[in-house]
């Protein structure tokens, strides 16, 4: 049993995590579960319910070796001895605290399955990211058996980023684990050190309580946000004022206080995460009686949000403020390049807005098309979802491109020009594509935080 680690949850975290777990402590019997029987039916098959480069092969590699995928929740109870819990955690919608606070219920259910079908003391770990303090919550719920069992609770927040999910577990910067700081807890600690210990080097596993340990997960997603908003307000500025800002960006990531990463102008953050989180920490300060605390980390998500109604402003405004019958082809739906997933990307508010103009989308993304269609399923309009990105740009008015996947840069943008309506344009809202390049192939560019290059307007270039 001691060598039996349980995962509940099947997602985005929960399973990549086991995988890599699992390939680097053979020893261990790695048994990952989850309600969701289509999802445990696609871990178990030939492909995979999620796209991340090396996935794959690591699950394939050690499935039904040591890695077992299976909706039986209650017998992974019983024969676990530790217990990584991965549910998802999203925004309360109603209720309060509602539209800020983490929603708990799929977290304090399994707390109570874990209660009702444990026969023996378990180390429990909180790989969720969750609010402050949650783990006290937790104890209170899971103490009060009437099995005379002992519960441990662990913090174990994970930090890999979607698109390098296996890369980030199998090196990743720090490994967080927070413990109760009491004679169990600190043995429960050792226990967890020793598994990651198999591949992660003694001064890149940090160790903390329990509450530090919480609280840095959602400092870490709101401070990566945080920088993400404050290089996008600055876009907006240098639009007005002719400053560049890949020089803006460059220039001030050669700092080595402030650092070159996540500072990259765009159509703003996505992801199931950053958004959550900060709202999560809003929700708290506001809790803790810090308003001003509050107002200042909540300004993070205002920016997100008037990012994305900017971009789509623009392209309204320069293609003669009508979009009404014109066609679109949107390059790019997933949140971010190298991932499937959807979920809170701007794409989704940007494609809804200019639905609401009454455009044509012609929607084209390598891998998140089929997520696409579901995130739109409810939005009126016409909408047409692309394999092939020459079909999608074919009598299109505009190329608009919103996600960052590297095989964009390579595409025919000579033979896409040849088949679009005049005025062409193009609205690259990550700004990846060479513009000059597209300015002398007849299209009219536009960056974001960068000089139009068009040449509908001889003051703009
Ligand atoms: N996605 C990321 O990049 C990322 C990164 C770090 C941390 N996190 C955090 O990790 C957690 C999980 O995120 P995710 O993206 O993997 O979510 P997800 O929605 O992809 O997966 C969660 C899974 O838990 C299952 N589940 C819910 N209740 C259950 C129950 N009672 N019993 C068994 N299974 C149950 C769901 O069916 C779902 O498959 C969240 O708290 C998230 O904030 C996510």
């Amino acid at each position: 049993m001691d060598k039996t680690i349980l995962c509940i949850g099947a997602g985005y975290v929960g399973a990549p995590t086991m995988a890599v777990l699992a390939d680097n402590c053979p020893e261990y019997r790695v048994i990952v579960v989850d309600i969701n029987e289509q999802r445990i039916a696609a871990w178990n098959s030939d492909k995979l319910p999620i796209y991340e480069p090396g996935l794959d092969e690591v699950v394939k590699r050690n499935r039904n070796k040591n890695l077992f995928f299976s909706t039986d929740v209650q017998g992974g109870i019983k024969k676990a001895g530790i217990i990584f819990v991965s549910v998802n955690t999203p925004t309360k919608t109603s209720g309060r605290g509602a539209g800020k606070a983490a929603n708990l219920q799929y977290w304090e259910q399994t707390a109570r399955d874990i209660i009702e079908h444990s026969e023996n003391d378990k180390i429990v770990i909180e790989k969720s990211t969750l609010p402050v303090r949650t783990a006290e919550a937790m104890h209170r719920i899971l103490s009060a058996n009437d099995k005379g069992l002992n519960f441990d609770i662990i913090s174990n927040p994970e930090f890999m980023a979607e698109g390098t999910a296996v890369d980030d577990l199998q090196s990743p910067d720090r490994v967080l684990i927070g413990a109760m700081e009491d004679e169990s807890g600190q043995r429960a600690l050792r226990r967890i050190v020793a598994i990651y210990q198999h591949w992660i080097a003694d001064n890149k596993i940090k160790t903390t309580n329990v509450w530090s340990s919480e609280l840095s997960k959602l400092v870490a997603n709101a401070m990566l946000a945080q920088r993400v908003s404050s290089i996008n307000s600055i876009s907006a500025l240098c639009e007005k004022t002719d400053a560049n800002i890949l020089d803006v960006s460059d220039a001030i990531g050669m700092d080595s206080r402030i650092g070159a990463k996540f500072i990259k102008a765009g159509i703003g953050f996505g992801g199931s995460c950053f958004k959550k989180d900060i709202l999560n920490l809003v929700y708290l300060c506001e809790y803790y009686g810090l308003p001003e605390v509050a107002a200042y980390w909540e300004q993070v998500v205002k920016i997100n949000d008037y990012q994305g109604r900017r971009f789509v402003d623009n392209i309204v405004n320069r293609m003669f403020n009508n979009i009404a019958g014109k066609k679109i082809a949107v390059f790019g739906f997933a949140f971010k390049a190298d991932t499937g997933d959807t979920r809170e990307s701007p794409a989704i508010t940007i494609c809804k807005l200019l639905l609401e103009e009454n455009a044509q989308l012609a929607i084209h993304d390598p891998q998140a098309l089929h997520n696409a269609k579901l995130d739109l399923a409810d939005s009126s309009g016409e909408i047409s979802y692309c394999e092939n990105p020459a079909e999608a740009a074919t009598d299109a008015h505009a190329i608009v491109i919103l996600t960052e996947w590297q095989q964009f840069k390579d595409y025919d943008y000579r033979q896409f020009y040849r088949a679009m309506k005049k005025p062409a344009f193009i609205f690259d809202g990550r700004n990846i594509l060479d513009h000059q390049a597209l300015y002398e192939l007849g299209y009219n560019v536009f960056p974001l935080g960068q000089k139009a290059r068009n040449h509908l307007d001889c003051h703009s270039y």
